[in-house]
């Protein structure tokens, strides 16, 4: 990961490397080179990553002792085609929470019967489009949607289907891990689920249900975590609210944002950790688990690149970027933290705050960047942008969204083009 003194940190996508002319190179690709290619902001990702993490999934989970462990993944993580199309041709199932993201998902490829929906809010419409596409899981959330599903199955939604729709009930084990309050959802108090006190009453419903096929539970406990009991707790939690052949436990494996972070726990030991939680709790070698990553699978396998456009000294020094919370919005709504570099000189020690170009003074990407005397028209990069900022990017202050830019052994092709000023405009009527 390295040529001559500078060492790349760990967050970026696997195989970067500063080459022979003092530039970073993704997936073989010159950083400068991409720029002026693709242009800037670009969210530019190493496509043997994303590759190279689905398989240490599959291998985890084969090694496991769970034969019938699927890996599911969090399609809102990076909601782009071309990624779950990737995904879909390594093997890995997809986590749907909405209409939208079912529509992504089978527009990706993904076979209906790998596809887990969810949502604590799901109309009657999605559900409807669920049905029809004969979708493999439903993750029912409440007693509403319960009499929902009872109404459509009743009206006729399962067609000529001589089964009933699988469907597993998603439930909150009061497990707590340590992470941001707003992703955090293992707690009792949560949005999401039926409580621990309302469960045996939803697993009665649901079994008496006509059309309902009361496969299994889930839950999911929350995001960004780094330690592994709770996930273990919540398997043993989760296994012993009842004996059913399907057990989801959601997703939340923490990655490393920035090189002094603490780093996750191993692929396989988080795998293993979730296995021993649900034997822990009685469920069988030969029971189906789901686990359903997100960030794991993508977010170290992209950078952002921005374009430097100007540099102001006041009490701090202020570099301003041609992108910012239009792009990348984690670090405004959880304080989240990121790296910066200029990409032909790395290893900078000026302290800058690298701040984005929307009309607010929190739209500021890394607070306590230190880059190499950067000036207006430097290339600089994010790492480990690639889960949850393609996801939740914006139009804010007319900015249209990046491209997204695969590269692999040198070749660069855009999945998802610049956004235009005519795309700002596409939907008004009048
Ligand atoms: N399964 C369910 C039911 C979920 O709600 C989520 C994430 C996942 C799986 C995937 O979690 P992951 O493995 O990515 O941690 N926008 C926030 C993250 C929100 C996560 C919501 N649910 C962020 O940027 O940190």
């Amino acid at each position: 990961m390295a040529t001559g003194t500078t060492t790349l940190s760990g967050v970026f996508p696997l195989g970067s490397r500063i080459n022979e002319r003092g530039v970073l190179e993704i997936g073989g690709c010159d950083a400068l080179e991409l720029a002026r290619e693709f242009g800037t902001p670009a969210y530019v990702i190493a496509e043997d990553d994303l590759r190279a993490r689905a398989r240490a999934f599959l291998a985890a989970a084969r090694a496991a002792g769970q034969p019938d462990l699927h890996v599911v993944f969090a399609s809102k993580a990076f909601p782009c085609t071309a990624v779950l199309a990737l995904f879909a041709a390594e093997g890995l199932w997809c986590d749907a929470a909405s209409g939208g993201e079912l529509h992504l998902a089978l527009a990706a490829g993904f076979a209906p019967e790998r596809i887990v929906l969810h949502g604590n809010a799901k109309s009657e419409a999605e559900l409807r489009m669920a049905l029809r596409h004969r979708v493999g899981t439903i993750v029912i959330d409440n007693f509403d949607e319960i009499e929902r599903l009872q109404g459509l199955v009743a009206e006729g939604a399962l067609g000529d289907r001589s089964e009933g729709q699988p469907v597993l009930l998603r439930v909150t084990p009061d497990v707590r891990g340590e992470t941001h309050e707003k992703i955090s959802t293992g707690q009792a108090n949560s949005k999401f689920g039926f409580s621990m006190a309302d469960a045996p009453a939803a697993i009665e419903r649901v079994g008496e249900s006509r059309g309902l096929e009361l496969r299994g539970l889930h839950a999911h406990i929350g995001s960004q975590l780094l330690e592994l009991g709770p996930f273990r707790r919540a398997g043993a939690e989760l296994a012993r609210l009842g004996e059913f052949p399907v057990l989801d436990i959601g997703g939340g494996l923490g990655v490393q944002y920035t090189a002094e972070q603490p780093a996750p726990p191993a692929i396989e030991d988080y795998v293993g950790a979730v296995v021993d939680g649900v034997r822990d709790g009685g469920f069988p070698s030969a029971g189906r688990l789901l686990i359903e990553p997100g960030r794991a699978l993508c977010a170290n396998a992209a950078v952002t690149l921005y374009t430097v456009e100007s540099v102001k000294q006041n009490v701090s020094r202020w570099v301003a970027v041609d992108g910012g919370m239009s792009d990348n919005l984690r670090p405004m709504l959880y304080g989240a933290a990121y790296e910066a570099e200029v990409v032909d000189r790395f290893g900078g020690s000026t302290d800058c705050v690298l701040a984005g170009k929307h009309c607010e003074s929190g739209d500021v990407i890394v607070r306590e960047a230190r880059l190499a005397d950067p000036r207006p028209g430097d290339v600089i990069v994010t790492p480990a942008t690639g889960a949850y900022g393609f996801a939740m990017a914006n139009n804010y202050n007319g900015v249209p969204r990046p491209p997204v830019v695969f590269c692999r052994d040198g070749d660069a092709r855009t999945v998802v083009r610049r956004e235009s000023f005519e795309d700002l405009s596409s939907r008004d009527v009048a």
